[in-house]
């Protein structure tokens, strides 16, 4: 947050005030804000929620608390009530979830409260959201004054918080990593089996260096280390995943072995494995934090297979790990991955599917439910072909 960062503002009392707004999806301040407190009912906070009225709220945090609840229960009764005509397809069925999710968002986004430039809530039982605060948001800068944000947002700090506080276990490690604010956390853990069980190219014995590409958390990278790895060189284009991997590696003791580094896709040389994970869903991310899953027309997926060859050494493989559902949604078919790979001038080594563990992929009143069922996720080995 800067000086020239966006403000809101509202009148009170026919006063008229102002204050520093923050956003982490980079959403402008809200045109239209009244100010509430404890008298307002969740039907009327909900029903300004939808037509578009920010309320800022000005009375006890916990109570806010309460009434973002209540909202998000009437959100989410609409959502199930919302009838979808039978004959839709997949690709029609994906729009129409990802734009009730955009609305559902957007009104939750609704309820404000007020914090200071030291992280404080300057609110009645508002507990110490500092911590939360400076590991999403940096340490405070006292020189900028009262900020407004949303209580969803904030909340969903205090939530990524405790995550990057408790770890996320993984079995395959038999230990935790710790995902931070807006870094892909692999609490869906199956494709995290796929890399456990891949037999490793027989050309790692003599030259044990590994890529662990987009790395996020550095899950993969430890992985592999525990597979016997000597050495791995992990990227990542974002400055939260680099931290946060550099903060995984540390943890584990694994400096030495663990590089990680700052590239778009691959670091310089050749290794004898790389592995990568990228968004799954060609469409467009609506939040910074929706990036690690939503990759527009395919783009890093391409980057990776177009450049994977010349950074293998000879007899080396790329490790794909991608989930089909975006076949399913009608996003990409199969036979336009198989082109990419093949032009690439790659070649398929050998496929290890697995199946979502995940709830949602059993949730039958889930709009996508069809295409979630049948999703299955893929450890692609993949060649140069021809060699
Ligand atoms: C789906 S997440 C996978 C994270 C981790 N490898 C895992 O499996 O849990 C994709 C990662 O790719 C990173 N990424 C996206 N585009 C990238 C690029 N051009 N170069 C490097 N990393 C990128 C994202 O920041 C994100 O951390």
């Amino acid at each position: 947050m800067t000086d020239d960062s966006p403000r809101i503002t509202w009148l009170a009392a026919g006063q008229a005030f102002s204050a520093n707004w923050r956003s982490a999806t980079g959403a402008p301040p809200p045109g239209r804000v009244i100010v509430v407190d404890d008298t307002i009912t969740a039907d009327r906070a909900w029903h300004l929620a939808c037509e578009g009225t920010a309320m800022l709220w000005h009375a006890d945090f916990q109570n806010a608390r309460q009434l973002l609840a209540a909202m998000t229960r009437r959100a989410d009764r609409k959502l199930r009530k919302a009838k979808v005509a039978p004959q839709r397809t997949p690709q029609e069925l994906f729009h129409l979830h990802r734009q009730s999710q955009a609305q559902r968002a957007r009104a939750l986004a609704m309820l404000l409260v007020p914090i200071n430039a030291d992280y404080r809530v300057p609110l009645h039982r508002a507990p110490d959201l500092s911590a939360a605060c400076r590991a999403a948001w940096g340490l405070p800068d006292l020189s900028l004054g009262p900020s407004v944000v949303s209580l969803r947002e904030l909340l969903g700090l205090v939530g990524a918080h405790e995550w990057r506080k408790n770890g996320v276990d993984i079995p395959a490690l038999d230990a935790t990593v710790h995902p931070h604010y807006g870094v892909f956390s692999p609490l869906r853990g199956e494709y995290l089996d796929l890399v456990e069980d891949a037999p490793l190219p027989p050309v790692l014995s003599t030259h044990s260096l590994a890529f662990d590409i987009g790395t996020g958390t550095a899950v993969l990278a430890l992985l592999l280390v525990q597979r016997g790895v000597s050495h791995v060189i992990a990227t990542d284009n974002d400055e939260r995943a680099l931290a946060c991997a550099r903060d995984n590696v540390a943890r584990f003791g694994l400096a030495e072995r663990i590089a990680v580094r700052a590239a778009d896709l691959f670091p310089e040389g050749r290794a004898a494995l790389i592995v990568c994970n990228p968004p799954w869903v060609p469409a467009r991310a609506s939040t910074p934090i929706e990036r690690a899953v939503y990759d527009p027309e395919s783009q890093m997926l391409r980057a990776f297979l177009s450049g994977l060859a010349a950074h293998l050494l000879p007899g080396g493989e790329g490790w794909l790990i991608l989930s089909d559902l975006a076949e399913h949604l009608g996003l990409r078919t199969r036979a336009e991955l198989a082109a990419l790979i093949a032009d690439a001038g790659l070649t398929v080594l050998g496929r290890l599917d697995v199946r979502p563990r995940h709830g949602k992929a059993l949730d039958r009143s889930d709009s996508l439910y069809a295409a979630r069922s049948a999703e299955v996720t893929s450890l692609w080995r993949l060649g140069v072909a021809g060699s």
